[in-house]
């Protein structure tokens, strides 16, 4: 199917993530971009991406970014590190003359970032694997000496997605994967998914009860995707000027229900949230 892009600058921003991971990205662009109209997908019924194959990832990026396109899309937000790892070139291959911004994990402001040369990298499993993600990794290494320590968080997303941001089991679960890398002497955690800044006050107290002498930096890109989405915009001339209203829209292939509750306890939003078959 052929899918034009539209180049008016009315037309909406599309972003997507495997669930509700990609609204810690949407709050920057709102806030950098007030003016802008937003379709944001959950794709909740595949929900987690973490432990998909690549190929997988491929072919259902490539399937999301073709429904935002017919919903009349003028640029992609891929609000996902493993989704960006694993299927943005591809996304870019296919749909040469989109405007895309990725997510990656934070390896190079962890760099620096850091004042002992050690920086932990909170993760899912696939993204840490990604050979992008590795080539990257081993080229900061060897300029300055960076020591990353690589944290998957497996089941983290999915505590998450169920809401669970403070309680006893999420607690332990984050409990179990930072304290060890603290213990290894990391003083900077990339939070490499986009899932992870919702539950940066938790990791934050979880560190701070420890009262170690070495202070923690916390990293989180969602601020710099939106600025390099603004840059892009403005490039191509799709900057939308302000005046009317912006709208935001939610699509899920899951729960329509659940993901406008979502919106609602992650980012004081209500706007109208369909289900759709992607
Ligand atoms: N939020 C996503 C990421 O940034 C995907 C998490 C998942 O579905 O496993 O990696």
């Amino acid at each position: 199917m052929v899918h034009p892009i539209p180049s008016s600058a009315d037309a909406p921003i599309g972003v997507f993530d495997s669930g509700v991971g990609g609204l810690s990205v949407l709050r920057h662009i709102h806030a950098q971009l007030p003016h802008e109209h937003v379709m944001y997908f959950a794709d909740s019924a595949f929900a987690p991406y973490g432990a998909k194959t690549d190929e997988w990832l491929v072919q259902r990026a490539i399937a999301v970014t073709a429904f935002l396109l017919d919903q009349g899309a003028k640029a992609l937000v891929v609000a996902c590190n493993t989704a960006t790892v694993a299927a943005i070139k591809a996304v870019r291959t296919a749909y040469p003359s989109l405007p895309v911004v990725g997510v990656e994990p934070g390896l190079k402001p962890g760099a620096a970032a850091t004042r002992n040369g050690t920086v932990a990298v909170l993760a899912t499993a696939s993204t840490l694997r990604g050979e992008k993600f590795l080539a990257l990794r081993e080229q900061i290494s060897g300029t300055n000496g960076t020591r990353f320590l690589l944290q998957p968080c497996v089941g983290l997303v999915e505590r998450i997605e169920q809401g669970d941001l403070t309680g006893a089991e999420t607690a332990a679960m984050l409990k179990g994967y930072v304290e060890p890398l603290l213990e290894q002497g990391a003083d900077t955690l990339v939070l490499g998914c986009t899932h992870y800044p919702f539950v940066r006050e938790a990791i934050a107290q979880m560190v701070a009860e420890r009262g170690d002498a070495t202070p923690v930096t916390l990293i989180d890109t969602g601020d710099a995707v939106a600025r390099q989405l603004a840059r892009l915009l403005e490039g191509a001339g799709l900057l939308r000027p302000g005046g009317t209203p912006a709208h935001l829209h939610g699509y899920t292939s899951g729960n329509a229900a659940a993901l406008q509750q979502q919106f609602a306890n992650l980012l004081g939003l209500h706007p109208e949230v369909k289900s759709v078959v992607v």
